[in-house]
Formats: C-alpha cells, structure tokens, sequence
C-alpha cells in the first residue's frame, strides 16, 4: 500500500462575522480547549486524550449544528448567557472533514462555489490555519511544526500553483523558477541548472528569458507550474490552475502534470469546476456546505 502524505482528522475551519457573541465565545473556548488537546496528544497519554477528544467532538458537533450554548456548556461546564443583540453569521468553511491522501495520487476537488474547496486545499497545504481537527504532513502533526519551520517545509514539500500564477513581473521565467530554491541550500550555478531543467519539462526551453508579460496566459501557468515542480515537492496543490486557460491549453496542461505523476510518482491536489479536467484525475472528492460528501 501506498504511504500516505496528507490527512486530515475532523478538520473544521469557522468564520464568525459581525456579533454572533455566543457563537465567538463557544468558538474560543473551543478553540482553547483544541490547543490544550494537541498539547496533550503530543505528550503520549492516552486515556486523558481519548476522553478530551470526545468532549471536543461533543462540542463541535453542537458548534455545526448551531447550539453554541450547549457547545460553550460541554467544554467550560458553564452555562451561556443569551443576548438578545446576539445576531451575526457562522460559516462553516470546513465542517469536520477527513481525508486521506496516498503518495503519487492524483484529485480533483470539485463542488459548487463556496463549497470550501479553497479552504480545503488551503489546510491541506498548511497555508491557513484550521479551526480544530488534525492535519498531518508525512505523518507528522503539523501543529506540532515550529511556526518559524513551517516557510521551509512548505517550500520543500509542498508545491503551489494559483489561478493568478503569482509570477514576479520584473523577473525573468528562469528567475521566477530559481526564487522558489532560496531554501534548498543550492549554489547559485545549481539553482539556475534546476530551473533551467524544470523549464524544459514544461516546454519552455526556448523561453527561459521572458518576463511574465511577454508570455502567453498557458505559458504563464506552466512557468508557474515548472516554479512548483522544481523543489521536487511530495505534493503539488492547483487551485483552478486552468481556470483562465482555453480548453486545448488546459488539456495541454493536464496531460503535463499527468505525465510529470507517472515519471516521477508525485501527488496532485487539483481545485476544478471543469469536469473534463476531472475526468483526468484519478480520484474525484466532492464538497458541498464544507462538507466531503463523495
Ligand atoms: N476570510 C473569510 N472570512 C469569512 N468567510 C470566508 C472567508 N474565506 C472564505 N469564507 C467563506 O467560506 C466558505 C468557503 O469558501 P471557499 O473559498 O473555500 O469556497 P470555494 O469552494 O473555493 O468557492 P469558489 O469555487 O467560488 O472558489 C464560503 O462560504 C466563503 O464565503
Ligand atoms: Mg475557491
């Protein structure tokens, strides 16, 4: 059996706009509660862990279904008082989710807009923080990762590409490349032969030298793409990376990243509304209200 490189226990992620103050005040003490609870996880005592994490499931389960009193009662033990000003809105973003993701596996994530398909990707991508829940990279707890640490593993395991493909302007394609290996620890003559190679494999060998400007949008992507790629991350996160593209580009793309999967085994995390892109994936994980419900 493949390893598994990401995973996801109970992952909630829990915006509170406006004056919902009961709601902001069971979200903190859930909040307190989940980080005394990873504390606790760390330190290998079993019996007390199991019994806070039914006491935080109990709560948030009340959390998503609405009854912040009963959530703020289960963790403090206290009752909430009610306000009558208590008005405001909750979004669930993320409403428990688990997910496992193997080495060399490549998804698709779809589901209408607001679905929480970017804050999916986001947590599995240690780029935003989750609410509560468990999120491991190589089986290691990433809330247990140094804060200071996290820019590195990030930069060496993880890759990202974005619609708006972040390219720097005044920067050259090669340029662009070579920033994303600032952390490798690579000389300058290394850094420039990776990137150099990583262009290539894209197919822009010939244009190494142009600024974002004077390249096409699909030329772009795979300049975005190849910046991605260059760390040899374990895994590589598109969100709505061919979203912008005409439909021969797109499927110029995909063909790309599936050929990149089966040469060197890496794992793909695709954020798509197309389903023919989809359709390329091996495994399609369907979101609706935060939720993972296929
Ligand atoms: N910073 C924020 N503050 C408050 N709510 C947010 C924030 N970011 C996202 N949300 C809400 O969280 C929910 C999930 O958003 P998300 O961006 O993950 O959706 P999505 O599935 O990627 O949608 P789309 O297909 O439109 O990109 C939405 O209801 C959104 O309004
Ligand atoms: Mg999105």
């Amino acid at each position: 059996m493949a390893e598994i490189v990401l995973k996801l226990e109970k992952v909630t992620k829990t915006y509170i706009m406006g004056q919902n103050r009961s709601a902001g005040k069971a979200y903190n003490a859930i909040r307190k509660y989940h980080k005394k609870y990873e504390s606790i996880c760390a330190k290998n005592d079993e019996k007390l862990e199991k019994k806070m994490g039914k006491t935080l499931e109990r709560a948030q389960t009340a959390f998503a279904k609405e009854k912040y009193e009963l959530a703020y009662k289960t963790i403090t033990g206290k009752n909430l008082k009610k306000n009558l000003k208590d008005k405001g809105v909750v979004v669930h973003a993320l409403n428990g989710v688990d997910l496992e993701i193997k080495k060399g596996e490549m998804i698709a994530i779809m589901g209408p807009s607001g679905s929480g398909k970017s804050t999916l990707l986001n947590a599995l991508g240690l780029i935003d923080d989750v609410s509560s829940g468990k999120v491991y990279i190589d089986g290691i707890l990433a809330s247990k990762l140094k804060a200071g640490k996290l820019p590195e593993i990030r930069a060496k395991k993880l890759g990202f590409v974005f619609q708006s493909y972040n390219l720097i302007p005044t920067l050259s394609a090669l340029e662009n490349v070579m920033l994303a290996l600032r952390y490798s620890g690579a000389g300058r003559g290394e850094r420039r032969k990776k990137a150099e190679e990583a262009l290539k494999l894209v197919g822009l060998g010939d244009r190494m030298k142009h600024t974002p400007n004077e390249l096409s949008g699909g030329q772009r992507q795979r300049v975005a793409i190849a910046r991605s790629l260059v760390n040899e991350p374990a895994v590589i996160f598109g969100d709505e990376l061919t979203g912008e593209l005409d439909t021969k580009t797109s499927t110029e793309i995909m063909n790309l990243l599936i050929a990149l999967n089966k040469k060197k085994g890496q794992t793909f995390i695709i954020v798509t509304h197309n389903p023919e892109v989809a359709k390329m994936c091996q495994r399609t994980i369907r979101m609706r209200d935060g939720k993972i419900v296929k």
